[in-house]
């Protein structure tokens, strides 16, 4: 059952307190509950109450009254609710509301945090939801933004499922285009079979580069690879299957890293299962008059939407990126029917995203959403774009290699009690969430500068940090062994601002769902992991002589270790007892 949280209390109040305002000026303002952002959690500022409200400024618009006089009056209307859970609401500045929970209202929570499972975060509305991420091009390596991407987007679809919507897990892999012409002439002409099978994406890359190598030399090699694209597109059976080979080979590859997100799907479909689609999508658009021809092309003009005109195919009657894109709408929507659909691509797709949109509302195509959920760069750890030397992008496997190598050398500084194996696996894990806790830790539109060692670190915003926090508090649990009865009556302020900072996590969902973006998880983690240090540094647990008290705080270790287990599930991180 899903469990109201302290700010939906507080917003209740004031939506109530705010109606009945409105009635009594002759105002009306209808409240979309979802909609309403004006309570926030006042994070580690106490002079902000436990949360602060800014409502009394959009009720002062309404009414054309003053923040403070609607603050008064709000403040009087709630007050007179005597709300069990308030210990006192207090004005500040001219017109925030800065609300005070009550002791009773955090102590009833202890050892019932434990007990939250995702079922009481649900949302109020289950919808269904398509999330697409990852999609890499087949026959060539994943690179560092690959990286983002499918941690971004296997995260994001852990939160949508955690507040209980249906998801489908999409990967729109990029499999068309002239370069698999270029391909397979390649490899009819050099392809070792057993060499690809082998070393999937490496081979494939050598003949894709030798090609390039051998056109020098051979330049009628470019109508070959033509001539066998074209072949592709009119449905040539040994073309075909040679191109489900290739993207059954490079899925190989891909699912190696895949298994090490912990990022799955639930549909896996190349471009080129569209591309049969797009003679249908253009002569509808034809019947609609969208279409428009240009110098020998088919456009559709998108003026109306302040966008450049989009290309849908082209002088030789090639259809194009963005005509597949159409395709594969129309598929997603006629088979799923989904409420919204998320796009987790790199911002440097943001026109082909608005173009895209802006058809689709030209089409009229449905009622869902569709939202561009986009991300910024991984810098390299000089801060510049990353790749090598040479030039060439460095592939994500070298980055997930050179982050668990750097981890290796972590755990076996700190773990000598343990085997080779055992370190060998602890490394692995430290290390993924290292990387994982890297690529959402900032908001999604920061560039990430990749740097191993911070991203690792016992003390900085790492994974590393959380989990030794949660190994730490872990031990205790472990060493207290049964805990008996508790008096919440005497628990003192550091204890009870970590029941609420605990409460807090359920804003944290909220806010990541409706930015799309989980860093909120991520940055709370961190805020929670150092409150628990300070706590555990300062306050007497196991060592505390009054024992009804020392059960009460060992209640609150076991259930910030539960919030903490939650969070990082989450983002797909696994936090290990010891490390
Ligand atoms: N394959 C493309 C690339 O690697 C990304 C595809 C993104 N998704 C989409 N629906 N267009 O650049």
């Amino acid at each position: 059952m899903a469990l109201k949280f302290p700010k939906q209390y507080i917003l209740e109040l004031i939506v109530g307190a705010a109606q009945r305002l409105l009635t009594q000026e002759n105002q009306v303002f209808n409240f979309n509950p979802d909609a309403v952002h004006f309570v926030i959690e006042s994070k580690d500022n106490p002079v902000f109450g436990d949360y602060s409200s800014n409502a009394c400024f959009v009720l002062a618009k309404i009414t054309g009254k003053s923040p403070l006089e609607i603050a008064e009056k709000i403040k009087v209307f709630i007050e007179a609710q005597t709300p069990e859970y308030i210990e006192r609401i207090e004005i500040a500045g001219n017109g925030f509301l800065n609300f005070y929970l009550t002791n009773d209202f955090c102590n009833s929570w202890l050892g019932k945090i434990a007990k939250l499972s995702s079922k009481n975060f649900a949302s109020s509305k289950k919808e269904k939801v398509i999330i697409e991420y990852s999609s890499p091009n087949v026959a060539k390596p994943m690179h560092v933004g690959h990286i983002r991407n499918t941690i971004l987007g296997s995260s994001l679809a852990n939160l949508y499922e955690f507040v209980g919507h249906k998801v489908t897990r999409w990967n729109h892999l990029g499999d068309w285009g002239t370069q698999f012409g270029k391909l397979i002439t390649a490899y009819k002409k050099w392809g070792d079979k057993k060499a690809v099978d082998k070393n999937p994406i490496g081979e494939l890359l050598e003949l894709y580069i030798r090609f390039h190598k051998e056109l020098d030399k051979y330049p009628e090699l470019e109508k070959q690879a033509q001539e066998e694209f074209k072949k592709l597109e009119q449905g040539d059976k040994t073309n075909k299957s040679l191109l489900a080979w290739i993207l059954k080979e490079s899925l190989k590859d891909f699912n190696r890293l895949y298994s090490l997100f912990g990022a799955k799907f639930d549909k896996t479909i190349g471009e080129s299962f569209y591309a049969p689609m797009t003679d249908k999508i253009i002569a509808d658009l034809k019947n609609q008059k969208l279409l428009e021809p240009s110098e020998g092309a088919w456009i559709i003009k998108l003026d109306a939407f302040g966008l450049p005109p989009a290309l849908i195919q082209k002088t030789d009657g090639a259809t194009l990126y963005l005509t597949r894109e159409i395709a594969s709408l129309y598929y997603r929507l006629s088979k799923f029917n989904p409420d919204k659909i998320l796009y987790i691509v790199g911002s440097e797709q943001s026109l082909h995203f608005q173009q895209l949109f802006a058809i689709a509302k030209l089409l009229n195509l449905s009622k869902t959403r569709l939202e561009h959920v986009k991300y910024e760069l991984v810098l390299g750890p000089d801060g510049k774009k990353f790749s090598t030397r040479e030039g060439n992008i460095i592939a994500a496997q070298a980055i997930v290699d050179t982050i668990i190598q750097t981890a290796q050398k972590v755990v076996d500084e700190k773990r000598s009690d343990v085997s080779e194996k055992e370190k060998n696996v602890i490394a692995k894990t430290v290390g993924i969430n290292a990387l994982i806790y890297s690529m959402l830790n900032e908001s999604r539109m920061t560039d990430i500068v990749f740097n191993p060692e911070a991203m690792l670190s016992f003390k900085g915003n790492s994974a590393t940090y959380l989990n030794y926090t949660y190994a730490r508090l872990s031990n205790i649990v472990a060493k207290a062994g049964r805990i008996g009865k508790i008096n919440t009556a005497l628990l003192e302020k550091s204890d009870l601002d970590l029941v609420k900072k605990l409460l807090s996590f359920a804003d944290r969902i909220d806010i990541s769902i409706t930015d799309s973006s989980p860093h909120h998880i991520a940055q709370y983690l961190l805020e929670l992991a150092n409150i628990a240090n300070t706590y555990y540094e300062k306050t007497p647990i196991i060592k505390d002589e009054v024992k009804e008290r020392k059960n009460a705080r060992l209640t609150l270790i076991k259930d910030i270790l539960h919030i903490m287990e939650l969070g990082s599930k989450i983002l797909g991180i696994k936090m290990i007892e010891r490390i």
